[in-house]
């Protein structure tokens, strides 16, 4: 496995960096800036990017000021309703023509010299264009740098700057019925789910491929949470620290599922259809809220209902939790040992004020920058990446032997599937981050050229 110092010259073939059948990542690929730079061009300029929530531009005119890789773009919704997302760079000197995270405009007006915007991304006004401009400037094609493609999954907003990328809903694959879980409404009703409470971002010190990696399913850290477990401050913080949480579960097979593209979960299922487990006894309304979408859903969805949400990640960077509290989470590169969180809150578009009340509490005392459990993920991430970017520690791989071949079809399940806790999640995410660094075609980056995947369909058919 590669371990040389490449502070100074990237070299390929990646694959060096990680060996999937032996288990072992090179600790390079986390703090070494000539890698984070080609990753900027060649992971996050190709791969879909989780930017916004229509949520948050239901209006012509609003926007919301997002990133893709270390790049500020704006997600806007122009005045004849459709959505947009641009880089967030004037065309004259390159000036934020966005200062604000959100907000509604009928222009973006850049502050430095003045070039506006229509929110459909035209060049509208020059200042003093007739004396100046008149004869060389042709203002239809100095319009605001707009993404390839932009798709919309059940509310989520996503952008590519890869004209050659499948559509959204190819690269998400069967990674889809996962992330369902987080964007569909508690009842089961499809994308019924809108962002609450705001955004939150913090920078920490780590390399974003931490947090992508937690999400995958890295079942394995709950050690990391145990004292947060043992005082009780779970969705119910009154009722103590079991309930529905613990109980819906009774039973349930754990899978840890990964998808040719990169993507992966962690989920449960099921023994059968359990009934209702009670969770909110200090709050009857917040408590029959919960029974009645509970139901609903088993009687919407049927026996597929007996599937439940922990985490995932679509790759590159974005994460999402389906359990309470049901969220987003994206890893924002920020220099090769530094990410930028952000944070979205999900709630069902139709939760009474009871139900808002309580998860919003919730939120703030279990995620985020202040919250109990993310704090302690962190905590290990900073120490972890301090002590394995040092000259004579880089030298040594990371051990991913975990339930090392344990995965393989499901009957229940598309994908790569460990009904055991284990890390082929992240064995198969790197070698997908290995294609795009090493610059593979499209086919490679879907993981079609995948011995797992084949050998997993081969087995299927
Ligand atoms: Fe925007 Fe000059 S940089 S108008
Ligand atoms: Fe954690």
């Amino acid at each position: 496995i590669q371990s040389n110092d490449l502070r100074t010259t990237p070299a390929k073939p990646f694959a060096n960096y990680v060996d999937r059948e032996a288990g072992l990542i090179s600790r390079e690929i986390f703090s070494n800036d000539t890698i984070y730079k080609a990753e900027l061009e060649r992971v996050f300029t190709k791969a879909w990017l989780f930017v916004g929530h229509e949520s948050q531009v239901k209006n012509p005119g609003d926007f919301f000021t997002s990133r893709m890789g270390n790049e500020s773009v704006i997600l806007c919704r122009d005045q004849k309703g459709k959505l947009h997302v641009f880089l967030n760079t004037c065309r004259h000197r390159g000036m934020k023509v966005c200062q604000y995270d959100e907000g509604n405009t009928k222009q973006f007006v850049c502050p430095y010299h003045a070039w506006s915007y229509t929110t459909e991304g035209k060049l509208f006004g020059v200042p003093m264009y007739g004396a100046l401009y008149e004869e060389h400037l042709d203002k239809e094609e100095w319009s605001l740098i707009e993404v390839a493609q932009l798709a919309n999954y059940k509310g989520t907003v996503w952008a590519t700057w890869d004209k050659d990328a499948p559509p959204l809903l190819e690269y998400l694959g069967d990674a889809k019925e996962h992330l369902d879980l987080a964007l569909d409404g508690l009842n089961g009703v499809p994308g019924d789910t809108e962002v609450f409470a705001g955004v939150q971002k913090w920078i920490i010190p780590a390399n974003w491929k931490v947090g992508a990696e937690n999400f995958l399913g890295d079942t394995y850290h709950n050690p990391s949470h145990r004292s947060v477990d043992e005082i009780g401050i779970g969705p119910s913080a009154q009722s103590g620290k079991k309930g529905r949480r613990d109980d819906e579960l009774a039973g349930a097979q754990h899978v840890w599922v990964n998808f040719p593209a990169g993507h992966g979960a962690h989920s449960a299922i099921q023994p059968s259809m359990l009934p209702y487990a009670e969770a909110y006894q200090d709050n009857p309304e917040v408590e029959r809220y919960f029974r009645q979408c509970y139901e609903e859903r088993q009687e919407r969805m049927g026996d597929r209902s007996r599937l439940l949400p922990f985490v995932g990640t679509i790759f590159p960077n974005m994460g999402f939790n389906g359990r309470q509290p049901r969220s987003i989470t994206v890893f924002h590169p920020h220099g090769p040992m530094h990410t930028e969180i952000w944070k979205w809150y999900l709630i069902d578009k139709q939760a009474p004020k009871e139900v808002r009340d309580i998860l919003r509490h919730f939120f703030m005392r279990y995620q985020g920058p202040a919250g109990m459990t993310e704090s302690d993920d962190i905590e290990n991430w900073q120490m972890a990446t301090e002590a394995s970017a040092g000259p004579i520690a880089r030298r040594y791989p990371y051990n991913y032997q975990q339930s090392l071949g344990q995965a393989g079809p499901h009957e229940m399940l598309a994908g790569n599937v460990s009904t055991q806790i284990s890390e082929e999640n992240p064995r198969t995410f790197y070698t997908r981050w290995t294609d795009y660094m090493d610059e593979k075609p499209w086919d490679h980056l879907m993981g079609n050229h995948d011995p797992v995947f084949v050998e997993l369909n081969r087995s299927k058919a």
